[in-house]
């Protein structure tokens, strides 16, 4: 636990989530998804390997970096994925995008379960198909899919849907028997599911997380899995993300989409930093599950008990808190405004996942618990001036 406690000191190192303009001197920043902690040992350590060759030419994956996928999907997930099915791309939105125009052409109609990550907007609109929206159900901040709207939202030119498994913003894990319900209705309809697992590693504790691949040889035929250790392991600025893509034709698409961007290639730290993590780094990653666990505790307990504007939830999986704010008595287009400027707190805006996120914001946990106790306090305070 002290490794987490310790944290990491990332301002001054072009470090998005600290050195924006907004996070000012005393703003405890609580928004982009990465983590506050140093890496795992092991990662660092393959890091420095690289450097010390001091060539940095251009470099392809080996097979180490291959079958170190295929040795923690079935270790870490009971998941077998074959060698030929890993696509590497740079990141999880690039093979989002590449995902799309592989399942579509122009036109063509993709469905999102909102509220979601602002990204699924986007490489939907940008690739030019059409975005049909299905809105997840709330109760008490309970999120669940509404199979019916997603049924009834299915047209001939739909040709897709992406699922967010765990989900981000609500923190939900899907479980088995509702990716059963959505993969049957996908599959009536001879929909792709395009997958984006990135959380999938970090689940809270007692929750189980499913692929919705593993469901059947036929929905695993019609579903592209996006994974990376990024999440998981504090690496989204390695660039290292895998997509898996069983069908043949449907890869060959996807990696021919992948080629004609010309910005799908690796570089010299991808291999040594999803080795690191994934050969070595499991121990590091389940007491960091553990941590964030505490840290989620912590935080829910606190707005449970101290502050009653807000309504939160356990979230299942992430170390993501989407929070309710629209009891607080402030315009709800103001909330983000009123927590950075009034409780020094910089968090996302609900609108970034969507119309259903108005006056809701999300709360990022993986920072040292201390950090978390600061801002509740700041928090509290700046609500008790309103
Ligand atoms: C659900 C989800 N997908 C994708 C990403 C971004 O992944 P990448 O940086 O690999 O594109 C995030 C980042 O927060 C995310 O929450």
């Amino acid at each position: 636990m002290e490794r987490f406690e310790k944290g990491i000191n990332r301002k001054g190192t072009n470090c998005v989530k600290w050195d924006v303009p907004f996070v000012t001197e005393g703003v405890q920043p609580m928004w982009i998804a990465d983590m506050d902690f140093e890496v795992a040992p092991a990662i660092t350590e393959n890091l420095k390997n690289i450097t010390s060759q001091g060539a940095f030419g251009y470099q392809f994956l080996s097979e180490n970096y291959y079958q170190s996928i295929i040795n923690w999907m079935e270790r870490r997930h009971r998941y077998k994925v074959a060698r030929e099915e890993i696509c590497y791309v740079p990141n999880v939105v690039l093979g989002l995008s590449f995902a799309v125009q592989a399942v579509s052409e122009p036109g063509d109609e993709i469905i999102i379960q909102t509220p979601v990550y602002g990204p699924f907007f986007r490489v939907v609109e940008d690739n030019q198909r059409v975005l049909v929206e299905s809105k997840l159900k709330e109760e008490n901040g309970y999120y669940t899919m509404d199979m019916e709207d997603f049924e009834r939202k299915i047209t001939p030119k739909t040709k897709a849907v992406i699922l967010c498994n765990p989900h981000n913003p609500s923190g939900r894990v899907w479980t088995k028997e509702e990716l059963e319900q959505l993969a049957e209705i996908c599959m009536r309809h001879h929909l792709y599911i395009i997958s984006d697992d990135i959380h999938c590693e970090l689940v809270r504790a007692g929750q189980k997380h499913t692929f919705i691949s593993s469901l059947s040889e036929e929905v695993r035929r019609r579903s592209i899995i996006c994974t990376s250790p990024s999440k998981a392991f504090n690496l989204a600025g390695i660039h290292v993300a895998n997509c898996f893509i069983s069908d043949e034709e449907l890869r060959g698409k996807f990696m021919e989409i992948a080629e004609k961007s010309h910005a799908a290639e690796s570089n010299a730290f991808v291999e040594a930093a999803l080795r690191g993590a994934y050969d070595e780094s499991e121990e590091w990653l389940l007491a960091l599950n553990d941590y964030l666990d505490q840290n989620i505790d912590y935080f829910v307990s606190y707005i449970e008990k101290e502050i009653s504007g807000i309504k939160v939830r356990r979230p299942e999986g992430t170390y993501l808190v989407w929070a309710d704010c629209r009891k607080l008595g402030i315009k709800e287009e103001r909330v983000r405004e009123f927590l950075l400027d009034t409780c020094k707190i910089a968090v996302n805006d609900g609108e970034f996942f969507g119309k259903e996120g108005r006056g809701f914001v999300r709360f990022n946990l993986a920072c040292p618990l201390s950090q978390i106790k600061g801002a509740l306090e700041n928090l509290k305070k700046g609500i008790e001036t309103l």
